[in-house]
């Protein structure tokens, strides 16, 4: 019989006692069996019964995926008062079990690779590309915060029950970054997911409980920010919260800690960018080109890292737009479950109205150089590719596949630095130069928290990348660095700059 040909999407070495120990590559034909097992509707039910949002496939709304009972009011104050009351037994547990256990959720993370590669095309949209890198980085995330945990815990008291709030564009790595942190560093936690992405969340902790996580330390609280997310930061007995999102939300959770939290409450809040690229005479066109179409597209652009603004020198603009017209034209939008897709849906239709009135807005001013078309049915934004004059023209993050074009002079490098710099945020930023005494020029200039020199500026790699930004951007600690876990304990914290 034919052999199937393993395609390298997730060929696992995993160090066990013996040594590592090589499992075979997942193929094809495993995914196609075993998506159909998982193809079922998933249901999840809160403690107490708030209202039921069902779940549909970005791609296909039409296509049941789940239903989700949320929290009701209730649940947000028996979900705090329970983890309050298991937070002592669990700050005296051995650190060595508090890590043991976030390593045995990182082996069944992989084990059930391929539901969480499923469920993140269905529920979230996510390529099968993104869904493997989603359950590489919250295995890493694990793993790397279990091996940094001991050398944490010394001269350090837990600081108590942490709300973790996670978005929904990283359903799995994010919310299980977070939730992670806060537990090995002896914090009960009380999770809020994404109201759009609850299943990913409900199948992790499913996981983390399976792994000796207790369930009166991690709870899991599904619903939209006002009714649930609300609630839970303005509770008093919250020791801190630990947010990603967008940076109105991190304003309103501030405000809020402000009011009703004790002075000594924790906030990390990772948000927003309006991450630029600089492109000179000297950069390799090919290589750039392929580096902007997948910090501009991948993901259908729903990253915080991706690429908005991307200046070009204006002796290569030509020649660097004819070949990324070309590029973007090789791009397909479709199914996200299926291997030649490259672009997914966006998350739900409140993101494509406002993405489409946004690109139909530009193209009324007569700014559109580029653009594909995008499926009928689902929720679809093609990629778009738009002139301005600069960043100071934009006045938020557009968060989907709409790339923004300028140009720059010889002479203007530094103006486009204090461009940049001007607006206030700070997450990633891109060069392409073979210029070396540039690189050292424009890195010392530019605020961001991770700049990426002659490659795509997405997809940090937790321990060799931490990840996160200044200003605007997030207050640090960068997740997935070594300062990160410091801050869910309270004394000896010392920060480098981020
Ligand atoms: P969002 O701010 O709308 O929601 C994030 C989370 O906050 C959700 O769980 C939401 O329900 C909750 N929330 C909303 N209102 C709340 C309130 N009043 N009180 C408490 N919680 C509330 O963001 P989103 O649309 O889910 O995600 C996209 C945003 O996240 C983008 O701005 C993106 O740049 C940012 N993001 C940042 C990073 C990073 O690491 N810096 C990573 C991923 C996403
Ligand atoms: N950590 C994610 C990235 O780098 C947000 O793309």
């Amino acid at each position: 019989p034919a052999i199937p040909r393993p395609v390298d999407i997730f060929g696992v070495e995993r160090r066990n006692s013996k040594g590592w120990d090589i499992t075979d590559p997942v193929t094809l034909a495993d995914i196609e069996s075993r998506r159909k097992a998982f193809a079922a509707p998933h249901r999840w039910q809160a403690g107490d019964a708030g209202k039921s949002r069902g779940v549909v496939n970005p791609a296909r709304p039409q296509e049941m995926v789940g239903e989700v009972v949320e929290a009701g009011a209730s649940a947000v104050k028996k979900a705090v008062e329970a983890a309050v009351k298991a937070q002592p037994k669990w700050e005296k547990t051995a650190v060595s079990t508090r890590s043991a256990a976030l390593l045995k959720a990182a082996d069944l993370y992989e084990d059930h690779a391929v539901e969480f590669f499923s469920l993140c095309a269905r529920e979230a949209g996510k390529t099968l590309a993104d869904g493997v890198a989603e359950v590489r980085e919250a295995a890493d995330f694990l793993r790397y915060y279990a091996g940094q945990a001991e050398e944490v815990e010394r001269h350090t008291t837990a600081r108590g029950v942490i709300a973790c709030i996670s978005p929904w564009n990283f359903p799995l790595a994010i919310f299980t970054g977070q939730v992670a942190a806060a537990l090995v560093t002896g914090n009960a936690v009380v999770a809020k997911p994404a109201e759009q992405t609850p299943l990913i969340a409900a199948r992790a902790v499913d996981l983390l409980h399976q792994a000796g996580i207790p369930e009166e330390v991690l709870h899991l609280l599904p619903g939209d920010g006002p009714s649930v997310g609300a609630p839970l930061t303005a509770d008093p007995r919250i020791a801190g919260v630990c947010f990603t999102g967008s940076t109105e939300v991190a304003r309103l959770i501030e405000r809020q800690l402000a009011k009703t939290a004790e002075a000594e409450a924790m906030l990390i809040a990772e948000t927003g960018g309006l991450n630029a690229m600089i492109v000179d005479s000297t950069a390799l066109p090919e290589q750039a080109v392929r580096d902007i179409v997948a910090s501009a597209f991948q993901s259908a652009g729903q990253r915080c890292s991706a690429l908005r603004v991307l200046y070009v020198q204006k002796d290569v603009e030509a020649k660097v737009l004819e070949m990324l017209k070309g590029a973007m034209e090789a791009l397909r939008l479709g199914d996200p479950a299926l291997i030649s897709t490259d672009v997914g849906p966006v998350i739900d239709d409140e993101a494509r109205d406002n993405l489409l009135s946004y690109c139909a807005d530009m193209e009324s001013q007569g700014r559109l150089i580029a653009k594909l078309d995008a499926p009928r049915d689902g929720r679809f934004v093609a990629p778009h590719i738009f002139r301005v004059s600069g960043i100071r023209e934009m006045e938020r993050e557009i968060f989907g596949p709409v790339l923004h074009v300028a140009t720059f002079g010889a002479e203007e490098i530094d103006k486009v630095i204090s461009e940049i710099n001007a607006k206030g945020y700070g997450l990633t930023f891109g060069l392409h130069t073979r210029i070396e005494a540039r690189v050292q020029h424009i890195v010392d200039g530019i605020h961001a928290g991770n700049i990426y020199v002659n490659r795509n500026q997405i997809g940090a790699v937790v321990g060799s990348q931490p990840f996160g930004g200044e200003g605007l951007s997030g207050t640090g600690p960068k997740a997935g660095g070594p300062h990160y876990l410091r801050r869910f304990r309270k004394g000896e914290v010392t920060f480098m700059k981020p």
